[in-house]
């Protein structure tokens, strides 16, 4: 299947499942959410699903998966598409300027303050607004949110007027909100007012099939945006990516192509490109069902991958012991052996 995907010297635009955006098109800023692994799929049909109502959405997942992304794909398939999409990552404001900067400020309300100023809220009037990372609020700021969902109101900091606005709300957050109630850091009033649709992105390596389509998306985007032309990556290569643990997601991923192909300038990425992070560990394991996508699979690539995971499996189980991994298999030694030097395997922290 990577093969059909990466060997190309043009990746096929077809080869990527998206979102049916295209009738969008004209709604600017949107980036393709590449994934046709089947968590991806599901993540899609209920973005479709919920676009177009008003309610809450609760966006979770761990760092670089693509909350960013996918709110901002829910607010462009809305019937608010037109209207501003304004995002605040409210833990990266220090907690005495976030009040601030999510309901504004009136002339001389704080020290410095030499002008008033509107809020995120007031900016994403009849549009959509994001409050990333809504797990690093502070209790009094959770409070003041909790207001602007159930009453759609709340005054600027300073201020004494009630400002009424009509915002579509998406939270965003890595942290397991349910346990952050549970251990008092989270208020349980807000997170029930949140919790209305939850949609979680599944991390990478739950979605390992998805990484030949993100490697070849990423590797045309570096090429355009860097003029490099990288137009390949060997099998043994991209089985080490496929395998590798990705714990900062999608982003870690494109970043780390982007520096493959610049670096690299020009013919394939080899294994020897690689960082030793993602050579010494080979943990690939993927399930046994296979989904064959609408373009297809290639049989050769996903039985050789598939025969990879399972001799990796058993040699994982037996901590690497031939004769017993031989065994699980059904295997002679001789046989194993040869298998393992044909796909490169190689033990964790080889
Ligand atoms: N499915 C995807 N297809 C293509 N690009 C993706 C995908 N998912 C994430 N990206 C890219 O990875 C990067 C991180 O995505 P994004 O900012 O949406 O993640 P996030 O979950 O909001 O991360 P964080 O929790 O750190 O804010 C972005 O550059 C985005 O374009
Ligand atoms: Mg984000």
């Amino acid at each position: 299947m990577q093969n059909a995907a990466l060997h190309k010297t043009k990746p096929d635009a077809s080869n990527h499942c998206k979102i049916p955006f295209e009738e969008n098109k004209e709604a600017s800023g949107f980036h393709d959410i590449i994934g046709q692994s089947r968590k991806m799929r599901e993540v899609f049909d209920l973005v479709q699903k919920v676009a177009d109502c008003d309610s809450t959405i609760l966006l979770n997942g761990e760092t670089g998966t693509g909350k960013g992304m996918v709110a901002r794909a829910i607010h462009q398939r809305s019937k608010r598409r037109n209207k501003p999409f304004i995002s605040i990552n409210c833990g990266a404001i220090p907690e005495n300027l976030l009040e601030s900067e999510l309901f504004g400020h009136v002339r001389g309300a704080f020290t410095g303050a030499t002008s008033s100023k509107q809020g995120k809220f007031e900016l994403a009037d009849s549009g959509t607004i994001l409050l990333d990372e809504i797990g690093d609020m502070s209790s009094d700021l959770q409070v003041k949110v909790l207001k602007v969902l159930e009453e759609g109101e709340f005054e600027q900091v300073g201020g004494a007027k009630t400002i009424k606005v009509d915002v579509r709300i998406i939270a965003a957050t890595h942290r397991d909100l349910s346990e952050e109630v549970q251990k008092g850091n989270f208020r349980e009033d807000l997170y029930y007012r949140l919790y209305v649709i939850p949609l979680m992105l599944p991390s990478l390596r739950d979605r390992r099939s998805d990484i030949p389509f993100l490697i070849s998306h990423f590797m045309e985007q570096s090429n355009r945006k860097n003029d490099r032309s990288i137009h390949k990556i060997t099998e043994e290569a991209l089985g080490m990516m496929m395998g590798y643990a990705w714990p900062g997601n999608v982003r870690e991923l494109k970043n780390m192509m982007e520096r493959l192909v610049v670096l690299k300038g020009s013919g394939e990425i080899s294994a020897q490109d690689l960082p030793s992070e993602i050579k010494s560990t080979h943990k690939y394991e993927p399930s046994t069902t296979i989904e064959i996508s609408d373009e297809g699979i290639c049989l050769n690539s996903a039985v050789t991958e598939f025969e990879k995971a399972l001799i990796l499996q058993s040699l994982e189980k037996t901590k690497w012991v031939k004769n017993k991994a031989a065994k699980l298999l059904h295997l002679n030694r001789t046989t194993l052996v040869e298998k393992i030097k044909r796909h490169h395997l190689q033990p964790c922290n080889a």
